[in-house]
């Protein structure tokens, strides 16, 4: 009996060891990066940006009014801003409706989202297709340049090692007193979310974010997204 459930046991193993290997080497949000880099977005889906797959998360119309009050709450007349991993550019169309004067720039790694959503989404906003993670050019040449910096939903897909480095090029491009806004999947008992995305903690991303010379003002869960928790942190004036 105990024989013949060995070969199961070992392979339960190596599958668990495999798992740790993928999450350690960040391998698996490798997976992330091209499935969005390649997204091909349906016809159907074209009438409503709550209906792209990889977007549904976050829910609908509402949910996005009621986060960027929130938001705005914080950031009351942001003049610049630049929202990374902003898909079909469902916020920065949001925050275009209520600050009409904010300067908004909008970064995926998904051309083709950016092209068939968030361009004709959002008029006059611009929109870069780069990857936060390898990118050197367009934060340099963004130093101090935004009040409010976004990441909704993105830290959960990029690789955990990488969200560090992401995080000092969210505060180079940041103003002196600049706000950054981080939005991600909460850690639960379950590791995961329903996605597949990795989950942190409020305490995990505020501690990076005060590595990374931020100052967390305001954090979180909040109602009006269940599986999710947020931080606001701001640059402490006089880092570069
Ligand atoms: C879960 S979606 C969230 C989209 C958007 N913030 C929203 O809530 O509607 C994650 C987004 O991050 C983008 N993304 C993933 N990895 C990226 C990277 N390395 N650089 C830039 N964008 C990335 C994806 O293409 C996708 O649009």
């Amino acid at each position: 009996m105990m024989a013949a459930r060995l070969p199961l046991y070992l392979l339960r193993l190596v599958k668990k060891i495999a798992a740790r290997v993928l999450i350690v080497s960040g391998l698996d949000s490798l997976r992330y990066k091209r499935d969005y880099k390649r997204k091909k977005i349906n016809g159907d889906a074209l009438e409503d940006p709550a209906l792209v797959d990889g977007y549904k998360d976050e829910g609908e119309v509402e949910r996005v009014e009621k986060l960027v009050e929130l938001i705005l709450s914080q950031v009351p007349h942001p003049r610049a801003v630049l929202d990374i991993g902003c898909g079909t550019g469902r916020y920065l169309r949001q925050l275009q409706a209520v600050s009409p004067d904010s300067v908004l720039e909008g970064i995926d790694i998904s051309a083709e989202i950016l092209d068939k959503y968030a361009r004709p989404m959002v008029p006059g906003a611009q929109f870069h297709a780069l990857d936060i993670e390898t990118d050197r050019r367009f934060f340099r040449r963004r130093e101090s340049s935004f009040d409010l910096i976004c990441l909704i939903g993105i830290i959960q897909v990029v690789a955990r090692r990488k969200v560090r480095t992401i995080l000092r090029k969210v505060h180079h491009m940041c103003n002196d007193g600049g706000v950054a806004y981080i939005q991600f999947n909460v850690e639960t008992a379950k590791k995961k979310s329903s996605c597949g995305y990795r989950r942190y903690s409020v305490e995990e991303i505020s501690a990076l974010l005060e590595e990374c010379s931020f100052q967390v003002i305001k954090s979180g869960r909040t109602d009006i997204l269940a599986d999710y928790a947020y931080v606001f942190a701001r640059k402490h004036p006089a880092t570069r």
